[in-house]
């Protein structure tokens, strides 16, 4: 694993962001996995700056994202389709029949677990995939305790992780209780893995995977089994790992 580390987070997201387009101006028509929450919104304002500032297309670029919630439809103001949609897909050039998210209202969340996993090993393997941390290591939402052979899978979301989120609905009880995931096993068929963390609500989860210790208690550490995986933190992330260090 790399792990570069920068003064803040503009610096960090713009780091995430010429990687990616480093890899669209290689090849246009390059596979993205991308993650939602807070911490990937400064990549993808790079990215959207890139179509005017720097030309980078999206044309022909397919992503798929790691998550929905169940139960939210696509158009819910808080289901992943939505926030995608409104940090990057609305402003990018990209086609939204080339954008693929679990779909959170289908018939049988199994079934699209099945045709979820098979849209990644048809347009895969992905070239990048963009990944968040949560505050108890989890990647996707494949929480602590989950089993590395996994693939796109439904969950329920412990309590920490729902607490977490409750930030972005009227109350916790409206915090969906489940949510389809891709799995580890499906993240790892990656190519390449840009990991983000910022933020000192991270540094716990950055000191304890850069402990190197690969536990089923913290998923994030199955990243180690991955022979590219490059680590992008800011100093906040990294406090308590350079204290320690030191
Ligand atoms: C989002 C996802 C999650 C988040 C993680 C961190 O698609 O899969 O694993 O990456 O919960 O969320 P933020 O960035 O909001 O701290």
């Amino acid at each position: 694993m790399k792990v570069l580390v920068f003064d803040n987070y503009e610096a960090a997201s713009e780091q995430a962001a010429q990687m990616v387009e480093a890899q669209i101006l290689e090849n246009g028509q390059s596979v993205l996995g991308l993650a939602t929450g807070s911490t990937p919104i400064g990549l993808y304002k790079n990215l959207i700056e890139g179509v005017t500032a720097r030309g980078v297309s999206y044309k022909e670029v397919c992503t798929i994202n790691l998550d929905e919630y169940i139960g939210l439809a696509n158009d819910h103001s808080e289901s992943y389709h939505r926030f995608m949609a409104e940090n990057l897909f609305d402003h990018i050039d990209i086609s939204i029949d080339n954008t693929y998210v679990p779909n959170g209202v289908a018939p049988s969340a199994e079934e699209e677990c099945i045709r979820y996993e098979e849209i990644i090993d048809r347009l895969g393997p992905i070239d990048i995939q963009i990944l968040g941390i949560g505050s108890n290591g989890h990647i996707a939402f494949n929480e602590p305790g989950t089993d590395p052979e996994t693939l796109t899978h439904v969950v329920e979301l412990v309590a920490s992780t729902r607490e977490d989120n409750a930030r972005f609905f009227p109350s916790i009880d409206e915090v969906p209780t489940h949510a389809i995931t891709t799995g580890i096993k499906s993240i790892l068929k990656s190519k390449k893995i840009i990991l983000l963390a910022t933020g000192k609500g991270k540094a716990d989860a950055v000191k304890k995977l850069l402990s190197k210790e690969i536990s089923k208690d913290f998923p994030a550490s199955f990243l180690w089994n991955h022979k590219d995986v490059t680590l992008i933190v800011d100093q906040d992330a990294y406090a308590l790992v350079q204290t320690e260090g030191q």
